[in-house]
């Protein structure tokens, strides 16, 4: 068998290494991202920018990024030399409505689903910094035919612990969606909750205890806000679709919650923001609710020192902070202010 997976990014190329140690056949990999790619080929992975270089696969596992509306989903498939008999595995997660123009696009070029071509939506899951591969979770698989799901499900059954077979493809993209904004939902109650309990003098994590001792409650924690790859974007698709104020109310939560802080802070202080990364334990600052937060006190006319146990400071400074140091350590007993993660509204 000859397998691609098609976006090299965190999911892809987590799925890329995962797969050639299941698989005994060739696994190679294509990414429009010319560095990405020179980077993963020194390190001896078969990855390619050129799609005419991908001839005669059989699978292809899709996960490019989808931020632009699924944009890059349908590049790669215009590129893409598929052959009769494959099988297409979207795991992207897809604005509502995609797996539908997908299927027009692949019928257009005159295949027939379930009879020459196999399309399947089996929609990503992984929890960074929870999970150890990127397939422990049980997974939801969608076709627009029975052959699809039967195909699907030989591929992925070794794969996952369970497949939740869905009988519309359109209920498997929007259940990736649904997942992401109600955790999005349930963090800006948090948000709202949490500021409740500072304004009144009360513990939240006092609060968070009590009520998560009743197993079907989780209050969760508020951190800098809802930030990372997927939930703002995965909010935004499903707001596009559904009329909703609990969905803009959520959105506004998020931003006041931000708001708040950089408020209280007010202008022409030393600020210390401990915790950057886009959440705790995962070392990465893309989209990260910390790196805005940063900014907009640097807006306000403050001096912004940043620290980040997962990052050394030459790290933090080639990304265009000011990491603490000693100075910010001594000033912090006197004149900083020392905004934490962990108690994001609550000033030292
Ligand atoms: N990161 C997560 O925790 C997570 C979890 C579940 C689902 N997802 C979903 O998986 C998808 C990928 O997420 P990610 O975090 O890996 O994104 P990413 O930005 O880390 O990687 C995406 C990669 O796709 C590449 N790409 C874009 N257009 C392409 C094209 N036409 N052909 C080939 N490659 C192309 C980009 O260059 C990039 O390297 C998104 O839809 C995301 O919502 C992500």
């Amino acid at each position: 068998m000859k397998i691609c997976v098609v976006g090299l990014g965190n999911i892809g190329f987590n799925l890329f290494t995962y797969i050639s140690l299941k698989f005994p056949g060739e696994i190679v990999g294509v990414d429009v991202n010319e560095s990405r790619v020179k980077e993963l080929r020194s390190l001896g992975y078969r990855v390619t920018t050129d799609y005419r270089a991908l001839t005669g696969i059989d699978v292809w596992l899709m996960a490019p990024s989808t931020g632009d509306q699924g944009q890059n989903l349908f590049s790669a498939l215009e590129e893409m030399i598929i052959c009769p008999g494959s099988l297409i595995s979207i795991e992207s997660t897809l604005p509502p409505g995609t797996m539908g123009r997908v299927r027009e696009s692949l019928e257009g070029k005159g295949f027939r689903l379930g009879n020459d071509l196999f399309l399947i939506h089996v929609p990503h899951r992984v929890m960074f910094g929870v999970d150890k591969t990127v397939c422990d979770t049980p997974r939801v698989i969608g076709a627009f035919t029975r052959a699809c799901l039967e195909k699907g499900r030989q591929f992925y059954a070794p794969l996952v612990p369970l497949l939740v077979e869905v009988s519309d493809v359109r209920v498997a993209e929007l259940s990736k969606v649904v997942e992401n904004v109600k955790r999005y939902v349930d963090v800006a109650f948090a948000q709202e909750i949490y500021g409740y309990c500072v304004d009144q003098g009360m513990d939240y994590d006092d609060l968070r205890l009590a009520v998560n001792s009743k197993n079907n409650v989780e209050l969760l924690a508020t951190d800098w806000g809802i930030g990372g790859e997927c939930l703002p974007k995965d909010m935004c698709f499903l707001r596009t679709v559904c009329n909703s104020i609990l969905l803009e109310g959520a959105e506004q939560a998020d931003r006041d919650y931000r708001d708040r802080i950089v408020n209280q802070v007010g202008s022409d202080k030393q600020v210390l923001v401990r915790g950057l990364s886009y959440k705790t334990g995962v070392k990465d600052l893309k989209h990260s609710r910390g790196v805005d937060l940063v900014r907009a006190l640097e807006t306000a006319g403050n001096t912004v020192k940043v620290e980040d146990p997962l990052f050394t400071t030459d790290e933090l400074s080639e990304a265009g902070f000011s990491p603490n140091n000693e100075v910010t350590q001594r000033n912090e007993k006197q004149d900083c202010v020392v905004l934490d993660r962990q108690k994001a509204l609550e000033l030292k």
